[in-house]
């Protein structure tokens, strides 16, 4: 059989490893796709720049137009980022009726409704398995191997910068910024790091998984997002003195009332697996009514672990070339007729239980006063520790740990005590879940 025909926009990081991958496995890649792989082109915004990859052989242009409307090339492989030129990029690649694999979770996220009603149409594939959780097969795992449960939830680090530096911050006690720049060094970070430190990039991520699990179009403008900037060190030991982690967790449940979808600094018991999954790893529980829980583990970011999942998906899409495209794995796991129409909570709707510190007047009755706001909005106290003041400050730190309550409630609750004369400053807040 002839081989068939890649071209690669994109040799930064993730491309430039897909091409070393691509070349060095390729006999045992054709052995698993029954057909020979080869790139003949690939394009980047600046053809003199040193690459991380071996471009020998590879036609290399400026233009990625000349790949995505070349009639022999038979996949094209989007690696360059963003949800905008890009977008076109791959829709013209459709309607030239080449299949398409990506990692970008922010065009999956933002115009991937879009962009499967047009690949259904022409009958190509657009897979992207790497735009979530970089090495970690999660899409294929929920997708194809949890598809006979019902999903209840699943929670997730799903951001490698922001775990990595979040690691880093709380082992070697390293300043956030030094960190973030590192990241950015290593190929980590997106090309706008606030992305990965305000809780967008998993926001994209959380987007794409839920779809998946629940069978509902891809609905980005309805996360809740929190990103890692204000996670300071004092709630860092804190949580720990309680016996939990704080991490930077996705999560989506579904409830009676619809669906939680969320993106913030989480407690988690530091007993769990994913409260010790460290540096630029990454974690996806996922709950199904008929496995239980379950979790994948595995590099979030990096050249060679998402190559790993762009070729996973090349090598999909080449089997996948000689079925009937109505018999084909769906793109967003359920058939494109069939998505459900459940409402997304907003975040007054959330059930969690959370972690508080506030700073308060060392008198009699302020702990008092504290624990009846929260009494009266049937909020429960599960710990309390009230530290001893520092010798400069007068002010003692109350960190109180309450069970699961309604957000809205817990809304109201921080702005009564905030007003109270005795407490100083703003409550920190920080959801924290058991994951049990
Ligand atoms: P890089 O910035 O390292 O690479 C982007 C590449 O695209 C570069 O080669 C750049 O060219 C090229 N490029 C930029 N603009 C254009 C353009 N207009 N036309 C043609 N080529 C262009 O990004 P990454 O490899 O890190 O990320 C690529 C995608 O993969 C993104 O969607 C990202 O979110 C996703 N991703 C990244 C991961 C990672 O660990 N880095 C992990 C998982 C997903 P030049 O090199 O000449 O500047
Ligand atoms: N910037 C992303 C991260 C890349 O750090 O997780 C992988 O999607």
């Amino acid at each position: 059989m002839k081989p068939v025909k890649v071209g690669v926009l994109g040799l930064g990081t993730v491309g430039g490893g897909t091409v070393n991958v691509l070349k060095r496995n390729a006999a045992e890649i054709a052995r698993r796709a029954g057909r020979e792989i080869i790139i003949t082109h690939a394009s980047a915004k600046d053809l003199q720049k040193p690459r991380i990859c071996n471009t020998d052989g590879i036609i290399l242009t400026d233009d990625p137009y000349s790949i995505i409307n070349n009639p022999d090339i038979d996949i094209v492989l989007e690696l360059i980022g963003g949800a905008g030129a890009v977008k076109d990029m791959v829709l013209t690649a459709i309607a030239n009726g080449k299949h398409v694999v990506t990692a970008n979770k922010s065009l999956i996220a933002l115009h991937g409704n879009e962009i499967f009603a047009k690949a259904s149409e022409k009958g190509v594939i657009v897979a992207f398995e790497a735009a979530v959780a970089g090495g970690i097969p999660i899409i294929k795992a929920i997708r194809e191997g949890l598809s006979g449960n019902q999903i209840e939830w699943l929670a997730g680090i799903i951001n490698g910068t922001g775990n990595f530096i979040l690691t880093e911050m709380r082992d070697k006690g390293r300043d956030f910024n030094d960190v973030l720049a590192e990241a950015q060094a290593l190929g980590y970070a997106e090309a706008d790091p606030t992305f990965d430190v305000e809780g967008i990039d998993a926001g994209h991520k959380l987007t794409i998984l839920a779809s998946i699990a629940f069978g509902i179009p891809l609905q980005f403008d309805k996360i809740y997002t929190e990103g890692i900037t204000q996670i300071t060190r004092l709630d860092v030991e804190y949580a720990e003195q309680l016996g939990y982690r704080i991490k930077h967790l996705g999560i989506a449940r579904k409830t009676a009332d619809g669906i939680e979808l969320r993106v913030h600094p989480t407690l988690i018991p530091e007993r769990r697996l994913i409260a010790n999954v460290n540096g630029v790893m990454n974690a996806v529980l996922v709950k199904g009514d008929a496995v239980g829980a379950t979790l994948y583990y595995g590099a979030g970011a990096g050249a060679e672990p998402t190559a790993s999942s762009v070729v996973a998906d090349v090598i999909d899409v080449v089997r996948a070339l000689t079925s009937d495209p109505e018999n084909r794995v769906p793109h967003l796991a359920f058939q494109a007729n069939a998505l459900a129409d459940i409402p997304v909570l907003t975040a007054d709707c959330f059930q969690t239980a959370y972690y508080l510190r506030l700073s308060a007047e060392d008198k009699p009755g302020v702990l008092a006063d504290v624990t009846r706001i929260l009494a009266d909005h049937h909020i429960s106290i599960e710990a309390i520790i009230q530290k001893e003041p520092s010798a400069t400050d007068t002010a003692i730190p109350i960190i109180i740990r309450t069970q699961r309550t309604l957000e809205k409630e817990m809304n109201a609750a921080i702005a009564k005590i905030e007003a109270l004369n005795t407490v100083t400053g703003k409550v920190n807040r920080i959801r924290l879940e058991t994951l049990g």
